[in-house]
C-alpha cells in the first residue's frame, strides 16, 4: 500500500490504515490503566478502521518509531451524531462542523505535552481544511483535555448525557468568533455538577480551568443580557 498520504511533521504524522493494530495496542494499554474506566469511551474497531482511510482524520505521536499518542478528528457531516445538532445548526452550518475524539497517550508519556501537541498540529490542519466549528465531549473530571482545549481557545458550552450513560461536557471552537473577556464570573468545583446544570441554564459557559486544593475548578462566564 502507499503511504503518501502520511505527511511528516517531526515526530508527528497523519495515519493510514497501516497503522490500525497499532493504534488498537496502544488503545488496549491506556484502557487497562484508566484510574475512571468512564473518561474513555471505547469506540468499536470498525469506528478506526473507517477514519484511518479519512484523510486528515488520524494524528500519530511516534518515540523510536513506536506510536505512542493519537488524537482522531471526524468530520460529520450531516450525520446524526454531529454535535451541532443540539445547537439547531442548519445544514449549512453542520457541514462546517470537525469533531475531535477519541484520543490516547501512553501511561508512560504522560504529562510530556504530547496530547497538547497532537491538539494543536490537529487543529491547525482542522483549520486550514476550512471548517468553522470545533466540538468534542470530554468527561467532566479528565483534566487535561480540559485544560488544553481551554488553552487553546475553546469554551464550555453543555453538559450532556452521551455515549449510553457517560457525563460528559461539550466543548465549542468557534474560528470565526474571536473570544472576548465575559462581563460576569463564577467558580465552581469541576465535581459540582448540580450547581453546573442551574449555571449552564443562565446563559453561563466555562471559558477557564484553575487548580485547587483537591482538584480543579471550572470558571464561568456570562456576557450579560441584551436589551
Ligand atoms: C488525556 C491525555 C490524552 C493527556 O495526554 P498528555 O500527553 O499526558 O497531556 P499533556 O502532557 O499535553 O497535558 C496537558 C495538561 O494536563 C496536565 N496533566 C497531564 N496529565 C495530568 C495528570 N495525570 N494529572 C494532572 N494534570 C495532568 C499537564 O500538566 C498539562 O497542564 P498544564 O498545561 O497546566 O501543564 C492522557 O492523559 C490519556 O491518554 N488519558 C486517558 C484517555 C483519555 O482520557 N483520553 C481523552 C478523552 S477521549
Amino acid at each position: 500500500m502507499s503511504d503518501t498520504n502520511v505527511v511528516e511533521i517531526d515526530d508527528i504524522k497523519f495515519l493510514n490504515e497501516q497503522y490500525l493494530d497499532q493504534i488498537l495496542k496502544l488503545q488496549k494499554i491506556v484502557i487497562e490503566n484508566l484510574s475512571d474506566a468512564a473518561s474513555y469511551y471505547v469506540e468499536p474497531v470498525a469506528f478506526f478502521r473507517k477514519q484511518l482511510t479519512i484523510e486528515n482524520s488520524v494524528i500519530g505521536f511516534f518515540h523510536n518509531n513506536q506510536l505512542v499518542g493519537f488524537n482522531v478528528a471526524t468530520f460529520p457531516g450531516l450525520d446524526d451524531d454531529n454535535i451541532g445538532m443540539g445547537f439547531n445548526f442548519e445544514a449549512s452550518e453542520l457541514l462546517q462542523v470537525a469533531q475531535i475524539g477519541p484520543a490516547a497517550v501512553h501511561p508512560d508519556y504522560r504529562n510530556e505535552k504530547i496530547f497538547s501537541k497532537l491538539a494543536k498540529e490537529h487543529i491547525k490542519v482542522i483549520e486550514k481544511l476550512g471548517y468553522k466549528h470545533i466540538f468534542l465531549t470530554v468527561a467532566p473530571n479528565n483534566y487535561p483535555t480540559i485544560k488544553i482545549f481551554i488553552d487553546n481557545g475553546f469554551r464550555i458550552t453543555q453538559l450532556k448525557i452521551k455515549y449510553n450513560n457517560l457525563l460528559r461536557y461539550i466543548l465549542h471552537f468557534d474560528f470565526f468568533n474571536d473570544f472576548k473577556q465575559p462581563k460576569y464570573s463564577v467558580r465552581t468545583p469541576n465535581t459540582d455538577i448540580e450547581s453546573q446544570k442551574f449555571i449552564f441554564n443562565l446563559g453561563f459557559y466555562g471559558y477557564n480551568v484553575l487548580k485547587n486544593d483537591n482538584g480543579f475548578d471550572i470558571v464561568f462566564g456570562h456576557d450579560g443580557i441584551k436589551a
